[in-house]
């Protein structure tokens, strides 16, 4: 396993920043490069401003400044050489295969025989992005949560062709990254399939959330009853959640599954309709709620009666299982441990074990209701053979 000194992030936007100030707190020597000179200079200023205030907290390492830190930060707007003294890349470049492909191709190109390049993509295939770089072997993902330095998860992916050196290199440089707010969590992705594993899991529940959208809208019942729906277990109901993520950002998600797991995850009228027309929640200040005013006020008086929470849990726990069937991870623990440090809500398992007999029946009403073949249960969950399959 080669040794990781110098640590060069490629691509320094929002996640890219906060990847360079955890490696440089990490102790590596950093090189921030981005084709924009502006997106660079805020990058180091926002580094240093975040390290300053960790400074005056006394939550700097023994002996370290803000200043002794960022003495370790370079920069540069040129791959080609800059890439020649790093020993990885990690890149977080915007989510564009081609742009992925090139950036890595240069990388292996240009660095050292034994650099690595991780990519921080939430959707691209990484065996894709390393296939013609003329090193696969040597390229893996690296998949943060956003904020990366309050975020506790990140996701290290095996593609097709990542070797056991590489993958165990990038495990030990992600484990080396501390985290502000708990303990790190890593999570071993064996497998490249669509969303990894946190967002893989989650990404159902949006099958549920559209079809739900588009009844009340057919039966003239109102987002304030379906959120009221979810009572107080959701600190956001499904609406204002919406809301709050995008409505473009759960088509766009939607979109990329229904491409690469199933068409069921083609989004609904109602999420197309509001896209279409703008309205993409709280970022343009409408969607669902009117939140030009800031939150909205929901009256949850009055219940919808058509959203079920468990029905979510069963989601979930059936997604979970299929992603043990795929290999992708060899037991639950890894899934809930990864779903808590990237979501900070617990996963499913735990809660599973108990109930998915109940859950999968619950699956089967919900799939013969919606159309929606993919809701319904695989076979290690109907089976609870997952109960055996926790490491
Ligand atoms: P961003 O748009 O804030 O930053 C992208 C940066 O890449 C920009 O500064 C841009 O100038 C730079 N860039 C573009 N082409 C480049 C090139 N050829 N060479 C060097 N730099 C280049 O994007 P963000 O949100 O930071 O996302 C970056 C990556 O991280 C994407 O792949 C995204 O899918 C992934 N990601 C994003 C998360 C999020 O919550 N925003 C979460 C997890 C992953």
């Amino acid at each position: 396993m080669a040794e990781i000194k110098n640590v060069l992030v490629l691509g320094t936007g929002l996640m890219g920043n906060g990847i360079g100030q955890v490696a440089l707190m990490a102790g590596y020597n950093v090189i921030l490069v981005d084709i924009v000179e502006e997106a660079l200079n805020k990058a180091v200023a926002d580094i240093e401003e975040g390290l300053k205030k960790l400074e005056a907290k006394g939550k700097l390492g023994e002996g370290e400044t803000a200043s002794s830190v960022i003495a370790k930060c370079s920069k540069s707007t040129d791959l080609a050489s800059a890439v020649k003294n790093a020993d990885i890349v990690i890149e977080a470049v915007i989510e564009k295969m081609s742009v992925k492909k090139d950036v890595c191709k240069t990388t292996m190109d240009n660095g050292p025989a034994h650099i690595i390049f991780a990519s921080n993509t939430s959707t691209m295939s990484i065996t894709e992005i390393g296939k013609d770089c003329g090193a696969s072997e040597r390229v893996c993902g690296m998949h943060f949560f956003n904020p990366v330095p309050l975020m506790r998860c990140i996701e290290v992916i095996k593609s097709a062709d990542t070797s056991d050196d590489t993958f165990n290199t990038a495990m030990d440089v992600a484990n080396k990254l501390p985290c502000l707010r708990g303990k790190r969590y890593i999570a071993p992705v064996l497998k490249d399939r669509p969303g990894f594993i946190v967002n893989r899991m989650n990404a159902p529940v949006q099958i549920y959330m559209s079809y739900l959208f588009d009844k009340a809208a057919e039966q003239g019942i109102t987002w304030e009853q379906i959120d009221a729906d979810g009572g107080s277990l959701m600190p956001m109901g499904p609406c204002e959640l919406t809301d709050y993520v995008g409505l473009d950002t759960m088509h766009h998600v939607m979109e990329y599954y229904a491409e690469t797991l199933s068409p069921d995850f083609k989004p609904g009228k109602v999420i197309s309709e509001m896209v279409a027309a703008g309205n993409l929640g709280r970022k343009t200040g409408k969607g669902f709620f009117d939140w030009s005013g800031g939150r909205p006020k929901i009256d949850k008086s009055k219940k919808a009666g058509i959203f079920n929470l468990e029905n979510t849990m069963a989601i979930l726990l059936n997604e979970g299982c299929r992603i043990l069937e795929e290999g992708v991870a060899t037991g639950f623990k890894t899934i809930d441990d990864a779903n808590m440090a990237g979501m900070n809500t617990p996963g499913p398992f735990s809660a599973g074990k108990k109930n998915y007999e109940k859950w999968a029946g619950l699956l089967e009403k919900l799939a013969d209701e919606t159309g929606k073949e993919y809701l319904k249960p695989c076979e290690l969950m109907k089976s609870g053979g997952f109960v055996k399959m926790r490491k």
